[in-house]
């Protein structure tokens, strides 16, 4: 059986702005902005085909290590993008949920992180979680000593809801852009059975074509889940 032509949850790796921008000689923050008008119309885009949720990994625990200036306008662009289109946002009816660490955050970032999520908390058309100061490994740590705290036994089903992405399900389909196949510490525990599908468009250029090649390549998957093909449901989502 092939997996559902929609996936409900796509995941994306938003990988090559530095890319995008020294091939036009622009410097790197200049293919983050671009990446973030690529962001709103791939969820818009998204929307409109019926997928539920879009997570996507805009920082890592590991960006820190970058240039301190580029660290610092990526939480500008952050806090920009979210004054400018929340209101946008809101009407198009996008729940935004930003996942990560927030203790290693400014106030000021964490402020804007808040108030957009409260804006928009009631809204049910497409769920945007933004992966923010966000690490894989940080993620089960954190479920793990979440769990550790209440003294619950330790088994998959305690675990996995402790994690940050809970309330959206694991990703059906993780895209990662920019030609690199890994996953570098985004929903580890997560992807155990997500498809993957690696586009070597640098992320400022996808365009829904990109999406659509990914969604289609994802439709003709067979989704397992450790059983062979003949145990598969003959329709439906084996999910
Ligand atoms: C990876 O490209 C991208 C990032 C580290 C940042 C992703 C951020 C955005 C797309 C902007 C939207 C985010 C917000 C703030 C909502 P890279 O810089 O590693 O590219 P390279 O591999 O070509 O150097």
């Amino acid at each position: 059986m092939t997996a559902p032509s929609v996936p409900k949850h796509i995941a994306i790796v938003m990988d090559g702005n530095g890319r995008w921008a020294s091939k036009r000689f622009l410097p790197r923050i200049a293919g983050h902005k671009q990446g973030v008008d690529v962001l709103k119309r791939t969820a818009r885009a998204c929307a409109q085909r019926g997928v539920e949720v879009l997570t996507v990994f805009a920082f890592s625990s590991e960006n820190w290590r970058r240039p301190a200036e580029e660290v610092s306008a990526l939480m500008d662009i952050l806090v920009v993008a979210l004054s400018r289109e929340v209101n946008q946002l809101k009407k198009e009816g996008v729940k935004l949920q930003f996942i990560g660490a927030r203790e290693g955050l400014s106030e000021r970032v964490r402020k804007s992180l808040q108030d957009a999520e409260a804006e928009t908390a009631h809204n049910d058309s497409l769920t945007l979680n933004v992966c923010f100061n966000y690490g894989g490994r940080w993620d089960v740590v954190h479920a793990a000593q979440a769990l550790a705290a209440t003294g619950e036994a330790i088994t998959e089903e305690s675990l996995s809801r402790k994690l940050s992405t809970f309330t959206s399900g694991d990703p059906d389909l993780i895209i990662r852009t920019g030609g690199e196949m890994r996953l570098s510490n985004f929903l580890l525990w997560q992807a155990a059975y997500s498809e993957l599908y690696f586009s070597a468009t640098l992320w400022p250029e996808f365009g829904e074509a990109d999406l659509d090649a990914a969604i289609q390549a994802y439709a003709s998957r067979e989704r397992r889940f450790g059983m062979t093909s003949e145990q598969l449901p003959q329709s439906g989502s084996a999910a």
